[in-house]
């Protein structure tokens, strides 16, 4: 069973934007699936997930910059994974608009899945790479 009395706390990537971003974006799932959680209200859960679309859309722009500008190896592979979720969940929400009655908990398990799973692996591979090699500081 999932725990949703708070907010998971994602891992810290060691930029403060981007942390913050993270912790905004775990939070908006959150509420998403506490708001499924407690009953039906869909047009909450709409408003919610444009957010959340919107949200990812600027967190990605923030992180594919960060990682353009300072040369990270994996950008590409990384930016195609950004472009993938945002097609999926933009999906889902026409899905959802539609009343798709099998979407809320198909998109409860994708948006915890899909951010647990990206932050843990992809975005920790960016911080232990900048770790490694720390960007070039500008004034
Ligand atoms: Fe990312
Ligand atoms: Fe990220």
């Amino acid at each position: 069973m999932t725990d949703i009395q708070k907010p998971p706390v994602p891992p810290s990537v060691h930029v403060a934007i981007l942390d913050e971003q993270h912790k905004r974006l775990f939070d908006l799932i959150y509420r998403t699936q506490k708001l499924r959680s407690t009953g039906n209200d869909r047009a909450g859960i709409l408003l919610l997930l444009k957010e959340l679309v919107d949200y990812s859309d600027y967190h990605f722009r923030t992180e594919d910059a960060y990682m353009l500008d300072n040369g990270y190896p994996l950008f590409i592979s990384h930016r195609k994974e950004h472009g993938q979720y945002l097609m999926q969940i933009k999906e889902m929400l026409s899905r959802l608009e539609s009343s798709d009655p099998a979407l809320p908990e198909a998109l409860d398990q994708f948006l915890s899945g899909w951010w647990r799973r990206h932050v843990m692996e992809s975005d920790m591979h960016y911080a232990r790479y900048f770790r490694n090699n720390p960007p070039y500081e500008q004034n």
